[in-house]
């Protein structure tokens, strides 16, 4: 796929590896919708980054934002990526707790919901927005999905996440096959530790406590290096219905 002749949506656009993903392909030449909720970071990296870079506030459960968000890339340019990397956190806690009270069921649902409903929602109205383009040599587009390497080996008190995680990976092979006809790619990216404002911690303390563990190299990921990735999974037309580790190796032991 030609990417400087396109625009993308990414979510959560303002955060770590979202703003990464943001800047390589603004570098590369695509029209970006930053799509967040935090007004403040959208709009300074908006006015930073100038050209046809847009935040508009976005909320991936929301499907009126979503579309709105949508129409804004593709009166940019051609809508031909979609990059789902909005996050949070609502804590983590064992299926039955130190007092024998159970996990939150609330808990569980939240990170279902943001994690695993909010990026299906986005995969299907992003496909649809583009299933409306024309096709081009290498087909409408491409949707790229962000799991987590805990998709695979969650941690205890990571049921809620991991699961809604292991959902990203589920469905990578069936939306692709959905969308075969559409000439629309489904990719996943399963990142380690990436080194982002998700940490809520300084640098050095989050490699002591993250980077120490990944056996080479021996540090955490940084943003530009997922952000690498997005933009050759977006420039490689053979690549669909797999999900990519993306982790130095990183294998999370239970704790
Ligand atoms: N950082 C890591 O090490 C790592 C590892 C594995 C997976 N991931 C995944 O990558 C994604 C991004 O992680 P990050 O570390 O960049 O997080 P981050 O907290 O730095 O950024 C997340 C962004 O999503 C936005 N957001 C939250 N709710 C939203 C909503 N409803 N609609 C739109 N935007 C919303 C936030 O405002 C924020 O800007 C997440 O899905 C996370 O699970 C991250």
């Amino acid at each position: 796929m030609d990417i400087s002749k396109a625009s993308a949506l990414v979510t959560g656009g303002a955060g770590g590896l979202g703003e990464a993903t943001v800047r390589q392909l603004a570098k590369a030449g695509t029209a970006v919708v930053i799509a967040d909720l935090n007004d403040e970071r959208g709009k300074e990296l908006e006015t930073e980054l100038g050209g046809s870079v847009r935040y508009v506030r976005t909320d991936v459960l929301d499907d009126d934002s979503v579309n709105a968000a949508l129409a804004v890339a593709n009166e940019l340019a051609p809508l031909r990526i979609v990059v789902n990397a909005h996050g949070g956190g609502a804590g983590a806690s064992r299926v039955v707790g130190r007092d024998g009270e159970p996990a939150s069921f609330e808990q569980f649902q939240w990170y279902v919901n943001l994690f695993l409903n909010g990026t299906f929602n986005v995969l299907r109205l992003g496909a649809a927005a583009m299933a409306r383009n024309e096709a081009d040599d290498s087909g409408r587009g491409v949707i790229v999905n962000t799991a987590s390497i805990a998709a695979f080996e969650g941690q205890i008190g990571q049921t809620a996440y991991s699961a809604a995680k292991g959902g990203v990976v589920g469905l990578t092979l069936p939306a692709a096959r959905d969308l075969t006809k559409l000439g629309i790619r489904v990719m996943a990216i399963a990142p380690g530790t990436f080194f982002t404002p998700a940490f809520q911690m300084e640098r050095e303390e989050a490699e002591k406590h993250w980077g120490s563990t990944v056996p080479f190299p021996n540090r955490m990921g940084s943003p530009s290096e997922y952000a690498a990735l997005v933009q050759h999974i977006a420039e490689n037309d053979y690549l669909n219905g797999e999900v990519i580790r993306i982790d130095g190796a990183l294998r999370f032991q239970p704790k």
